[in-house]
C-alpha cells in the first residue's frame, strides 16, 4: 500500500483524512492524542512542499432531529478549537476554514500556499457526509490532488471523506497513500488478528457495557484466541446466561442465549467474584462478594480478588493480548482495581505483544499510568474491533489499494 512517504506532492493539494474526534470538557480538549497522533504525517507533507488541506469529523449529528437540535449538535462539535490545538503542536499557523463545502471553502483551499496547513470545519456538518453522498465526495475530491487517509479510528466507516473521496481519486489516476498513524495502527492490530504460535496463548480481554456492541468480536475472538477474559459491565449479561442471579447488574436480555452459546467454546472467562455496590450514582455499601450471592438490589461495580488473580494469571501465561473495554466503573475511585490489575498484569510481561484496542482501555492505561508500557494503544475503538472482526480489512484503508 502507497504510504505519505512515498508520494511527490510539492505545490500540490492534498487532502488528509484525519480522526481529530477528540474529547472535550467544559469546552476544552481534554486529551490531544488522537491531534498528536497525526502530526507526523502532517509534518512530512508540509516537509514536501504540499498545501495541506485536513478534514475530520467531530461528535455526531443526528439529522432526523429538529433544525434547533441540530444546530445544537453543531455548536457543541465544532472543530475550530482543533486547529488552535494543532497550530500550537505544529508551532506555526493552521488556518481553519468554517465552511465545509462551496465557494467559501473553494476561495480557502485555492490561497493555500506551499507548507501552509489549512482545517475544514467537521464533516458531519454537511449531511451527505455519513451518507457516503456521490455528490459531495466529487465536490471534495475536485478541490484536491492526492488524498491520504489517516483518520484510523474512521476507517470503518465508508463515509464521503474516508470512502467516496479517495475512491473518486483513485477512478481519476491521482495518488492516494495512508499516513504514518494508519500504517503503525494496521501492523500493530495485524498482529492481533493473525496469531503464529510463537504469539501463542493468545488472550483477548473483553469489557465496556454492552455484548450487543461486541457481538462480532466475541465470535471472532472466540475462534481466533486461546482464552477470552470477560469483565465490566458485560460479564453480567454472561452471568445471568448462566442463570445466577445479578441483583441489579446490568444485563442484555436479549443476548442471553448469544451469551450462553460463546460460553459453551470453552475459551470464555468469567468473574468468580464481584464487587458490588448499592447505588450506582451513591455507592454507600461496597463489598466483594461471590458470583453466587450477589444480593437483590445490589449492582456489579468491579471485578472482585479471586477474579483478579485468576485473570491475572491467565494474562501472565500469554504472549499476545489484545484489550478492549475496562473490568469495572473504572472512573470511580472505589472501582478501579481490576482496571488496574489487568493495566499491571498485562505490563509485567516480558516477551509478549500487548494491543489496546482503543476507546476507554485507552484511556485507562493513561490515566494509570501504563500507556507506555504497552506494545500498542490503538486510536481507534470501534476500527480496532472492526479490523479484528473483519480479518484485517477496514473500507476506509482498503479503498488506497
Ligand atoms: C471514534 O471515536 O471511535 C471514531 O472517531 C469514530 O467515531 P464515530 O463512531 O462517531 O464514527
Amino acid at each position: 500500500m502507497k504510504n505519505v512517504k512515498d508520494l511527490d506532492v510539492k505545490g500540490l493539494t492534498v487532502l488528509v483524512r484525519c480522526d481529530f474526534n477528540v474529547p472535550f470538557i467544559d469546552g476544552k480538549i481534554s486529551d490531544d492524542n488522537r491531534i498528536v497522533a497525526a502530526l507526523p504525517t502532517i509534518k512530512e507533507l508540509i516537509k514536501k512542499g504540499a498545501k495541506v488541506v485536513l478534514m475530520s469529523h467531530l461528535g455526531k449529528i443526528d439529522y432526523k432531529k429538529t433544525p434547533e437540535e441540530i444546530e445544537k449538535a453543531k455548536k457543541k462539535n465544532n472543530l475550530a478549537p482543533v486547529a488552535v490545538r494543532l497550530g500550537e503542536l505544529l508551532n506555526q499557523e493552521v488556518f481553519f476554514c468554517p465552511a465545509v463545502r462551496g465557494e467559501e471553502l473553494a476561495k480557502a483551499v485555492k490561497g493555500l500556499k506551499e507548507g501552509e496547513v489549512l482545517l475544514v470545519q467537521n464533516t458531519r456538518y454537511d449531511k451527505g457526509e455519513s451518507k457516503n453522498d456521490p455528490e459531495l465526495s466529487k465536490e471534495w475530491a475536485s478541490l484536491c490532488d492526492a488524498f491520504v487517509m489517516d483518520a484510523f479510528g474512521s476507517a470503518h466507516r465508508a463515509h464521503a471523506s474516508t470512502y467516496g473521496v479517495p475512491e473518486i481519486l483513485n477512478k481519476e489516476g491521482k495518488q492516494t497513500a495512508i499516513g504514518y498513524l494508519v500504517e503503525k495502527e494496521v501492523v500493530s492490530l495485524k498482529r492481533a488478528v493473525e496469531v503464529p504460535s510463537e504469539g501463542r496463548p493468545y488472550v483477548a480481554i473483553l469489557g465496556g457495557f454492552k455484548v450487543s456492541d461486541k457481538i462480532k468480536v466475541i465470535n471472532s475472538l472466540v475462534k481466533k484466541c486461546d482464552k477470552v477474559i470477560i469483565g465490566g459491565a458485560m460479564a453480567y449479561t454472561f452471568l445471568k446466561a448462566l442463570g445466577k442471579n445479578i441483583g441489579a447488574s446490568p444485563c442484555e436480555l436479549d443476548q442471553l442465549d448469544y451469551a450462553r452459546e460463546m460460553y459453551e467454546t470453552g475459551k470464555i472467562l468469567l468473574p468468580v467474584d464481584v464487587k458490588v455496590a448499592n447505588d450506582f450514582d451513591n455507592p454507600t455499601d461496597v463489598k466483594v462478594v461471590s458470583v453466587d450471592e450477589i444480593p437483590e438490589g445490589y449492582e456489579g461495580m468491579d471485578i472482585g480478588d479471586k477474579t483478579i488473580e485468576l485473570y491475572c494469571s491467565e494474562i501472565a501465561k500469554a504472549h499476545t493480548v489484545f484489550w478492549n473495554g475496562p473490568m469495572g466503573v473504572f472512573e470511580k475511585e472505589q472501582f478501579v482495581d481490576g482496571t488496574i490489575a489487568v493495566c499491571k498484569a498485562c505490563a509485567e510481561l516480558k516477551d509478549a505483544f500487548t494491543v489496546i484496542g482503543g476507546g476507554d482501555s485507552a484511556s485507562a492505561v493513561k490515566k494509570f499510568g501504563y500507556k507506555d508500557r504497552f506494545s500498542h494503544v490503538s486510536t481507534g475503538g470501534g476500527a480496532s474491533l472492526e479490523m479484528i472482526e473483519n480479518d484485517g480489512h477496514l473500507p476506509g484503508i482498503d479503498v488506497i489499494g
